[in-house]
């Protein structure tokens, strides 16, 4: 064999080993649209209650953890619990936004259940944030005069990149805070209180990422490979992450928890951040009057009927919690914005041009359904 002929073998058989290494490495997100429904076992169960539990946990919840279960009764009679399993001792050590997510279940379901024809009458159990048994709900079938479109539960989703920096028009505010003005604060960008909480929002996410337990919780609920991500269908994966290309399929294949930890991953994290925040209309703020159980449970489901509203609007809502997380931030936020209510969460909102499909994952129901 000749030198040209050799090298013509060898450089083949490596392009060769290449190819396959690629065509077998991690190489697509696994994306909602790609998980099948999966109908219980349980034969009591009926097929609507799968429908609406399954719309119900299509609500947003901190790192994804989907912190919520359904305790079976009997047929539409359901207790709808707090899985401590789920939750997030650094960001939230009072499980604040554990209620917070719960409370948006509450409202999928709510709106999914009238979309079936159903009105849900609700019983507040929980005294505290901690309890396990937070509500219990009956379904009754009505005459269904305004059913919901549950199309809007199914493409809601937190976009986190490529807002435009246009104000939002005031009809746009309008439609969003209709019927509940007194608890959503719109603070523009160009307004000193949304250039502080840029600047805070900076600050939180420095304080946070460089405080290793946060930091460590974070890696603990990402779902790096697929296979991780099919295996437990929750927590953020890059295709949530909004990581694509060539830079999710390293993530994808060649990162693990122990990365997250290092001071480079740390910092391309704070400059994602800091190009978010340079992007968006302005900041939306929910607050509430106090911190009771059933005013945290009020106040998530207040944000979820926003956030079902926003992408009709062509409106993305971000939310950014870091500033409530970390004490030195959290201190000093109503004396500097001038709001005396409490501050659950804060919004980042702005127009986009294209709107992505909804893409984290959901357990199926069968996994949180309890009997
Ligand atoms: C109480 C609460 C706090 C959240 N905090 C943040 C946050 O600080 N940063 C962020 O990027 N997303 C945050 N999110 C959004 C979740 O990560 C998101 O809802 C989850 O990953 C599921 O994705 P989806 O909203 O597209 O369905 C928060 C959501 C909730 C309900």
């Amino acid at each position: 064999m000749n030198r040209t002929k050799f090298i013509g073998i060898a450089g083949g058989s490596i392009i060769a080993t290449l190819v396959t290494s690629y065509l077998l490495s991690d190489r697509s997100n696994l994306l909602r649209k790609d998980l099948k429904l999966i109908n219980s076992n349980n034969a009591t169960f009926k097929p609507d209650e799968n429908e609406i539990l399954h719309l119900a946990s299509l609500a947003p919840s901190g790192h994804n953890t989907q912190p919520w279960f359904v305790q079976y009764l009997e047929p539409y009679n359901w207790i709808i619990g707090n899985d401590k399993s789920k939750w997030l001792p650094a960001v939230d050590p009072t499980q604040r936004e554990t209620i917070l997510s719960i409370g948006a279940f509450i409202q999928n379901l709510e709106y999914a259940a009238s979309s079936m024809g159903y009105i849900c009458h609700w019983t507040l159990l929980a005294k505290t944030n901690q309890d396990e048994q937070v509500v219990k709900v009956k379904l009754n079938k009505i005459e269904s005069k305004n059913p919901f479109d549950i199309s809007k539960i199914k493409d809601r989703r937190t976009v986190r990149s490529n807002f435009l920096n246009d104000e939002l028009k005031t009809e746009d505010l309008q439609y969003l805070t209709n019927s509940e003005p007194e608890f959503i604060h719109y603070l523009p960008t160009i307004s000193k209180e949304g250039q502080f909480i840029n600047e805070q929002t900076m600050v939180a996410n420095r304080l946070q990422t460089y405080r290793d337990p946060a930091q460590q919780e974070l890696a603990d609920w990402i779902r790096f490979s697929t296979k991780d991500a099919d295996k437990y269908r929750d927590g953020l994966t890059t295709a949530s992450m909004e990581i694509e290309g060539f830079s999710g399929w390293v993530v994808r294949n060649f990162y693990d928890k122990e990365n997250v930890m290092k001071k480079d991953f740390r910092e391309v994290g704070l400059n994602k951040v800091k190009q978010q925040v340079s992007e968006s209309a302005g900041w939306i703020l929910i607050t509430s009057r106090d911190n009771s159980v059933a005013t945290l449970l009020e106040t998530g489901r207040r944000m979820q009927r926003l956030f079902l509203k926003v992408r009709e609007k062509n409106i993305a809502i971000h939310p950014m919690t870091q500033i409530l997380e970390e004490p030195a931030t959290n201190e000093m936020l109503n004396k500097s914005i001038g709001i005396g209510e409490n501050i659950q969460f804060i919004l980042r909102a702005g127009y986009l041009k294209n709107y992505p499909p909804s893409v984290s994952l959901r357990r199926p129901v069968e996994w949180f359904l309890r009997s």
